[in-house]
C-alpha cells in the first residue's frame, strides 16, 4: 500500500462569513515535496496553521501516520509540532539573541542534551545552511536570505519528518533566493517531506515532486510538474500566463 504521513480530508473552515476551506484534500507522502499554489487570500497560510493546530478545522480531518491531530490538545499537539515544523512567512527570529541561541532554542526548550552537545548540533546546522562560524551575530547582521536561513535551520533543529515552507523566499533578491532554494534542495535530498507554499511557479515546478493549486476552498488542480505546465485546466492556465506577463 502507498505510504501516506499527513492527510487532509475534507477540510472546511471559515472565517466568521469568510469560508475559506469548503472541502481540501490532501495527501502527502514520506520524503514528497509539495508545491501549494493559489492566490493572494485564498487560504495557504490558513492551511498550513490548521495542519499544526495553530488554527482549527471546522470539519474535516488532519492524519499524521494515519492518526488524527485536528482533534488533540494543545499539550498533546507539542510531539506533533516537533514531527512537523511550520518555517514561518516572516522568518520569525528573535531579534535580541544571537545565531546560535536562535537556532539553539528548541533544543533548551524541549530536549536534555548538554551545552556541548547543543552546540554541535549547532554547528552542524550552520555548516548546512553555509552560515558556519556566525552563530555570534545578530538577526540585525544579517541580510534577509541569512535571516530565514537560520529560520529554517531552527525548524529544522529537532529533525522534523515534515516541514512546511510558507513562502520562504518572499522579498529576498535573486541570489538569496537561490541560496534559500538550495538549502531546500539539500533538506529534500535528507528525505524531508515538505509541503511548498510560493508564489514563485519556477521555484515550485523545479523543487517539487507534485503541484496543488488552492482555488475557491477547494484542492482545483493535482499533478506532477510536467503535468502542471501543460494542463489545460483554465486555473492553472490563469497562473501560467500571469507569471509570463
Ligand atoms: N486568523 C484569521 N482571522 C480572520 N481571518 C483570517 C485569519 N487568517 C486568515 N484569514 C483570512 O482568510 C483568508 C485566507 O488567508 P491566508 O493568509 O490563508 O491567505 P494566503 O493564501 O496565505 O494569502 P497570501 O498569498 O497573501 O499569503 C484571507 O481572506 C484572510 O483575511
Ligand atoms: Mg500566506
Amino acid at each position: 500500500m502507498e505510504q501516506i504521513i499527513l492527510e487532509l480530508k475534507n477540510i472546511h473552515k471559515s472565517f466568521d462569513k469568510n469560508q475559506i476551506h469548503k472541502g481540501v484534500n490532501l495527501t502527502l507522502h514520506p520524503g514528497e515535496s509539495l508545491g501549494l499554489l493559489g492566490g493572494s487570500g485564498s487560504g495557504k497560510s490558513a492551511l498550513l496553521r490548521s495542519i499544526i493546530g495553530l488554527e482549527r478545522v471546522d470539519q474535516g480531518e488532519i492524519l499524521f501516520k494515519g492518526q488524527r491531530i485536528d482533534n488533540l490538545s494543545e499539550n498533546a499537539l507539542t510531539p506533533y509540532r516537533i514531527k512537523i515544523s511550520y518555517s514561518f512567512q516572516s522568518g520569525a527570529l528573535f531579534d535580541s539573541i544571537n545565531v546560535f541561541e536562535n537556532i539553539a532554542y528548541p533544543l533548551f526548550e524541549h530536549t536534555k542534551f548538554s551545552y556541548l552537545q547543543i552546540q554541535d548540533k549547532v554547528a552542524d546546522m550552520l555548516k548546512l545552511i553555509d552560515l558556519e562560524g556566525k552563530q555570534e551575530l545578530m538577526p540585525s547582521d544579517l541580510s534577509g536570505g541569512m535571516q530565514k536561513r537560520v529560520g529554517m535551520a531552527r525548524s529544522m533543529i529537532l529533525n522534523p519528518e515534515i516541514i512546511l515552507y510558507d513562502e520562504p523566499t518572499a522579498g529576498l533578491d535573486p541570489a538569496n533566493t537561490l541560496n534559500v532554494i538550495s538549502l531546500m534542495q539539500k533538506l529534500k535530498k535528507k528525505g524531508l517531506a515538505s509541503i511548498f507554499v510560493t508564489h514563485d511557479i519556477p521555484a515550485a515546478v523545479s523543487l517539487c515532486d507534485r503541484i496543488v493549486v488552492l482555488n475557491q476552498g477547494i484542492i482545483a488542480f493535482n499533478g506532477n510538474p510536467e503535468e502542471f505546465q501543460n494542463s489545460e485546466n483554465p486555473i492553472v492556465q490563469k497562473f501560467l500566463t500571469s507569471f509570463k506577463e
